[in-house]
C-alpha cells in the first residue's frame, strides 16, 4: 500500500461523504448517521438512487471482465470506493490471475479499508494509493511502481467524474497521455438527461453537503472520450452497456440517470 504525503488520513464524521453514502445505498455497513441521512434524503428526491448504485457496480464488473478479456493485465481504478465483493481485482483476477491491480481513492474511509479491498489477491498483484484524482503525477507515479505503463492499462473513473468541475477534461486526457495505444478508458457518471427533476434535487443536496456535484448530458460525458475509439454499443445509460440477464431485470424498472462507456486508445 503507498499513499499521497498531502492526502488528508482523518476520517471526518461531521459532515457526509460521497464514499460512505454510496456504501449506504449498496447496503454497506461502512457509513456513520451523517452518510444514512443524506443518502436517505437523495433516495426520497430521486427513487432512482439505489438502483443506479447497483446498476453502476454491475457496469464496473462487466467493463472490467471486456478489458481483461481483451487481454489487458493492468488495471489502475481511480475513485474505487469503500469493498463491495466482488471488487474490481477479484474481476479481473478473476479473467486472468496475473492481473496487476491499482486502486486509487481520496477518502480516508477508503485508506481505512484498503486492507480488506486487497483480500484476497497474490502477493504484489494489488496495491492501493491514497490520492486525489487532481493529483495525476502522484497517482501516476506510484502506480508506477506496480504497473507497467509501456503495456495496455484499462484505467477506470466509475463513478467519479460527477464530482468534478470541467477541469475533468483536461485531467483525463493527462491520465489518457500516460497510456499506450489499446489501453481502455472505462468512466460512468450521472445524468441530467433522464429523470432531470430527481438530479438536480440529488445534485443540490450533495452540494449543500458540502460536495460538489455536476451531472452531465450526454453530449458533455460523451466529450471524455474525445480522440478515443468507443467501444460497442457506445456511449449509453449504464444498465444498457452489454447488459446481462440481472441487468436486463433492472431495466424493467426503469432507466437510471448514469450513463457509461468503454473506449480504446488507438
Ligand atoms: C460513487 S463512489 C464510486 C465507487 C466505485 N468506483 C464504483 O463505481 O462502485 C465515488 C468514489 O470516488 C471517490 N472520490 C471522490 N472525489 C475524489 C477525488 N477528488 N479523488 C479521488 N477519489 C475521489 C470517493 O471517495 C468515492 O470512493
Amino acid at each position: 500500500m503507498t499513499g499521497s504525503e498531502a492526502a488528508p488520513t482523518r476520517v471526518d464524521t461531521s459532515r457526509p461523504h460521497p464514499a460512505r453514502v454510496y456504501d449506504w445505498w449498496l447496503g454497506g455497513k461502512d457509513n456513520y448517521p451523517v452518510d444514512e441521512e443524506l443518502a436517505r434524503k437523495i433516495l426520497a428526491a430521486d427513487g432512482t438512487a439505489v438502483r443506479g448504485a447497483r446498476a453502476n457496480r454491475r457496469f464496473m464488473h462487466r467493463a472490467t471482465r471486456a478489458a481483461a478479456e481483451s487481454g489487458i493485465r493492468q488495471f489502475l481504478d481511480i475513485g474505487t470506493g469503500i469493498p463491495t465483493q466482488p471488487n474490481l481485482h477479484q474481476v479481473a483476477q478473476g479473467v486472468a490471475p496475473e492481473s496487476k491491480v491499482v486502486y486509487a481513492d481520496n477518502d480516508p474511509i477508503v485508506l481505512r479499508h484498503a486492507e480488506a479491498l486487497l483480500h484476497g489477491s497474490a502477493e504484489g498483484t494489488t496495491n492501493y494509493v491514497h490520492a486525489d484524482v487532481r493529483e495525476p503525477a502522484t497517482i501516476l507515479r506510484l502506480a508506477g511502481e506496480s504497473l507497467d505503463f509501456g503495456q495496455p492499462v484499462a484505467l477506470s473513473l466509475v463513478a467519479l467524474t460527477h464530482y468534478l468541475d470541467d477541469s475533468a477534461y483536461d485531467l483525463l486526457e493527462r491520465y489518457v497521455e500516460a497510456l499506450v495505444p489499446g489501453s481502455h478508458v472505462v468512466l460512468s457518471q450521472v445524468t441530467s438527461d433522464i429523470s432531470p427533476e430527481g438530479v438536480a434535487k440529488a445534485a443540490g443536496l450533495f452540494r449543500q453537503s458540502g460536495t460538489p456535484f455536476f451531472p452531465r448530458t450526454h453530449a458533455e460525458f460523451s466529450r471524455f472520450f474525445d480522440g478515443l475509439e468507443l467501444l460497442d454499443p457506445g456511449v449509453v445509460a449504464v444498465s444498457e452497456w452489454r447488459p446481462e440477464e440481472e441487468d436486463l431485470a433492472a431495466q424493467a424498472e426503469g432507466v437510471v440517470p448514469v450513463y457509461a462507456g468503454v473506449a480504446r486508445k488507438l
